[in-house]
């Protein structure tokens, strides 16, 4: 038996990078994936790659600093997969422009993105979990 057989996981910034990675080894381990990225050319991709590849896997668009599409996405799961048992909180950015060289406004939006968007998905998503 696979080790995550009927399994149903969301996976952030699945469109590239770790994400995309990630999506891909769990549904080689038998999940079935539900890709979110902000960037859909690239998540399509990577979902079609994972269903010739002989896996279980949609996606849909989610800005993870978004209440409404963290909404949407948990509707979407549990509509076509009926529960929701992972999440990857993978969604990332960052700058590397030195502190002196930094500006506020970059560093709010990498707060948002990498922390904020936590809280976001967990309280979204837990209650499908539960
Ligand atoms: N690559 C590294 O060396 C490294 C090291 C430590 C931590 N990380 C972290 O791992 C995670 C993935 O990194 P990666 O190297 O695969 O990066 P990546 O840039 O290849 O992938 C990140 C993905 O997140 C998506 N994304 C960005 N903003 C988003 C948003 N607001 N909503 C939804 N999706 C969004 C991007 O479109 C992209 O597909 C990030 O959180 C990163 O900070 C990476």
């Amino acid at each position: 038996m696979k080790r995550l057989e009927n399994k149903v996981a969301i996976i952030t910034g699945a469109a590239s990078g770790f994400g995309a990675v990630d999506a891909k080894l769990f549904a080689k381990e038998g999940a079935k994936i539900v890709l979110t990225d902000i960037n859909e050319e690239n998540l399509k991709q990577v979902a079609e790659q994972i269903i010739q590849d002989g896996g279980i896997a949609i996606y849909a668009t989610l800005n993870v600093t978004s209440p409404y599409d963290w909404q949407k996405v948990v509707e979407k799961t549990t509509t076509e997969f009926g529960g929701i048992d992972i999440l990857v909180n993978n969604a990332g950015i960052a700058s590397y422009s030195s502190f002196m060289e930094s500006d506020y406004d970059t560093f709010k939006k990498i707060m948002d993105v990498n922390l904020n968007s936590q809280y976001l998905g967990i309280k979204a998503v837990a209650p499908a979990m539960m």
